[in-house]
């Protein structure tokens, strides 16, 4: 690794953190990602249960929440804390609750959501500030349909100087089309929401900064010729999809809730598990318009 990725490697790692006093919080990595337990999702969290659940998603990202009982309202209670919930343009086209967004594999599936590396929805005008999916099914041999998610501070913090600076001046579009076509293999006939957003954004809460363009709906790069926004975009992605030291694995169990910060990871479903079912809802809240 160059010079400037570990000194942002170093800069995680060696951060002044407070000890947590209400919840158990234990990284899956020094990087990304923890499991936190003495919290009951189903339950009233106390204010400062409350307040030490946003700071450890603040400081890890991705947070798993192990052997939660939750009904749909519990679920939504949860994600109402952090903001007004998002309906997912699928959800929206359904039957039922729009404010929760099934996930489900089976043998019957020709693929499954987010299979390729993403963040969720970056097409709109306001995307997701974070995603709650809650699995009650795993596949019942005991294991696969991980998902893997990935450091985007640190993905960018890993760059070198010159291309940090490159990509600051740069924007992209983000198209909502981009995942039926990946999906389905064609372009429905319909609306989708296509935004502009800037390559490198600020985290609103933490002000750090994000490589925020994803496989999953960024487009192309206005600012470039075509050959010129394909081709950047493309390293970064290689970047991020094989820097291993970025991403963390979360191993999933029934009834487990992992929250992720949507505004500085992506990730990647795993469908290493066919034919064999996996299944849960996804609840997301709206955030704000990304800003540099
Ligand atoms: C998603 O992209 O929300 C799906 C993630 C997963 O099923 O692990």
């Amino acid at each position: 690794m160059h010079r400037e990725a570990l000194q942002a490697i170093e800069a995680i790692v060696t951060a002044d953190r407070e000890p947590y006093e209400t919840i158990q919080v234990r990284p899956l990595t020094p990087v990304i990602g923890a499991e936190v337990e003495g919290v009951d999702l189903a339950g009233d969290l106390s204010n400062r249960q409350f307040a030490e659940v946003r700071r450890a998603f603040l400081e890890h990202h991705v947070l798993v929440f192990r052997d939660q009982r939750l009904g749909a309202e519990d679920h939504k209670r949860f994600g109402r804390r952090f903001g007004r919930l998002h309906v997912h343009p699928l959800q929206a086209m359904r039957e039922g609750d729009k404010e929760r967004l099934e996930i489900k594999a089976s043998k019957d599936s020709k693929f499954v959501a987010g299979e390729g590396w993403h963040s969720d929805v970056t097409c709109d005008a306001e995307p997701p500030m974070g995603s709650m999916l809650y699995l009650e099914t795993t596949p019942n041999i005991g294991f696969g349909g991980d998902t893997l998610f990935a450091n985007m501070h640190l993905a960018y913090e890993m760059l070198s100087a010159p291309m940090r600076a490159f990509l600051e001046t740069l924007s992209a579009v983000h198209d909502g089309a981009i995942p039926w076509v990946q999906g389905y293999g064609y372009r429905p006939n319909q609306e989708f929401q296509v935004n502009e957003h800037p390559v490198v954004v600020r985290h609103p809460e933490t002000g750090r900064k994000v490589l925020y363009v994803n496989r999953g709906f960024t487009s192309h790069i206005p600012q470039l010729a075509r050959f010129e926004s394909a081709a950047l975009l493309e390293m970064l992605y290689r970047h991020i999809e094989t820097q291993p030291a970025l991403a963390c694995r979360v191993r999933w169990t029934p009834n487990t809730l992992v929250f992720w910060d949507n505004r500085c990871t992506q990730h990647q479903a795993i469908w290493d598990y066919y034919p064999l079912d996996r299944a849960g809802h996804r609840v997301s809240i709206v955030g704000e318009r990304p800003a540099a």
